[in-house]
């Protein structure tokens, strides 16, 4: 008797299917990017994945991992690298500097720009350059500069004359001190994080600031160096849920702790989402309205989903003071449509801490201002300038300082 096994998929037919998803998907919609997917073998750049995984569209392979678990490094989903590279617009004869490296980006970067092009790829862990520089090499790219170092301090040194026309950004950073590094007319594509909250910008020099010309919800691995982020965070239960919020009071976390375990208030709202339904635009409205917005995530192996009931298993909004915290939650509230398969949800907002219903009424109210005024509004606008710059306050939105830059987000 045989058993009935699938044959194993070659890396060129996964390669072929992965291409083929992301034309499906829109996130490949130029020739150049198709091109580029369909000529670099990213099972080189990720050994210690199965072809499979390093083809996977959605998922990224973790390649480090810091004591805490942490992923520190990693080759990034090809959606998320595709997506980017269509905003980076790079031409053949091209400079581009790419921040973060790990080879698999860096050798897309090369086909796109060709062997008249240039490229530079930094990264301050010597594991990730080690590797890079050999698998950039084994796969005949080896003319990709590799930099050891802070992408901080090493960038400038290694600009060519006339700046760089892209300038890829692979890594979270909270800050842009590479603007000025930017030929005229080119690009920034950048992970950037602003009051907890993380957008991917395609910015592009607009006199004396950058605009950007989209924002793309995404996540990445955290900068390290000079430029980590500074955020504060709490970590309640032995870990198991952990709060971030990103200036404010200083958090306490042994009375955020008993916050947790103590009585919790519930209120909800009324507002309705679609299950499955985004709602980013929330993140974006409570960022730029309260200064006690942040982040909570639940470990669920740490026990986490048992203590509390978020509305988003990562990058859920809550509202956080120095001892007590109100979270976003959602409940089912389909009633009859669901004989018909319609699930849909209601916005609630659980409070913890002396200060629990009071955070959980101002959260709740939150929701209504959103749903009645900001939900269907366009996305806001943001414009990046340099530290040092006079920037009007928006009428409706926030100036986010940051060391060499401040960011404005403007609803229209
Ligand atoms: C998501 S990985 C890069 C992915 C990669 N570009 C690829 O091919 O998919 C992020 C990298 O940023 C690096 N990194 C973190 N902080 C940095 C800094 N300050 N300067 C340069 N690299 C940094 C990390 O070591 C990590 O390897």
């Amino acid at each position: 008797m045989t058993a009935d096994i699938a044959p194993a998929q070659t890396p060129e037919h996964l390669r072929t299917a992965m291409v083929s998803t992301l034309l499906e998907q829109g996130w490949i919609t130029s020739d150049a990017v198709r091109v580029a997917f369909a000529a670099v073998p990213r099972e080189r750049f990720a050994p210690e994945a199965s072809p499979e995984a390093a083809h996977a569209v959605n998922d990224v392979v973790v390649t480090k991992r810091n004591a805490a678990g942490r992923a520190m490094s990693s080759v990034s989903a090809p959606w998320l690298q595709a997506a980017m590279l269509e905003r980076a617009a790079l031409r053949p004869g091209a400079k581009a500097l790419e921040i973060g490296s790990g080879g698999c980006n860096a050798a897309l970067i090369a086909e796109l720009v060709g062997p008249e092009g240039v490229v530079v790829s930094v990264d301050i862990d010597p594991f990730v350059t080690e590797r890079a520089a050999r698998f950039l090499a084994e796969t005949g790219y080896g003319h990709v500069q590799v930099v050891l170092g802070d992408a901080e301090h090493v960038a400038h040194a290694h600009a060519p004359e006339g700046g760089f026309d892209a300038i890829m950004v692979t890594v979270g950073v909270w800050d842009v001190p590479w603007s000025d590094l930017l030929a005229p007319g080119g690009r920034l594509v950048v992970p950037l994080r602003f009051g907890t909250v993380t957008r991917c910008f395609t910015f592009v020099v607009d006199g004396d600031h950058l605009t950007a010309l989209d924002a793309t919800v995404c996540g990445f691995v955290p900068v390290q160096g000079a430029g980590a982020f500074q955020d504060q965070e709490a970590e309640l239960a032995d870990g198991a849920v952990r709060l971030t919020r990103e200036a404010g009071p200083a958090l306490d976390a042994a009375a955020l702790d008993r916050a947790l375990t103590g009585e919790r208030t519930e209120l909800w709202t009324g507002v309705m989402v679609g299950y499955g339904e985004s709602f980013d635009s929330m993140h974006l409205y409570l960022a730029s309205t309260d200064d006690r917005f942040g982040m909570i995530w639940a470990d669920r192996e740490r026990g986490g989903n048992d203590l509390v009931d978020l509305a988003l298993r990562w990058s859920c909004p809550v509202l956080i003071t120095s001892d007590s915290f109100a979270y976003l939650t959602l409940r089912d509230a389909s009633g009859d449509a669901r004989s018909k398969g319609e699930r849909r949800l209601e916005f609630g907002a659980h409070g913890h801490g002396p200060a629990g219903p009071a955070l959980a009424e101002d959260l709740r109210r939150h929701v209504l201002a959103w749903d009645a005024g900001w939900r269907t509004r366009a996305d806001p606008a943001f414009l990046l300038y340099p530290a040092d710059a006079m920037v009007p306050p928006p009428r409706q939105g926030k100036i986010f300082i940051k060391r060499h830059t401040k960011l404005a987000l403007t609803w229209s």
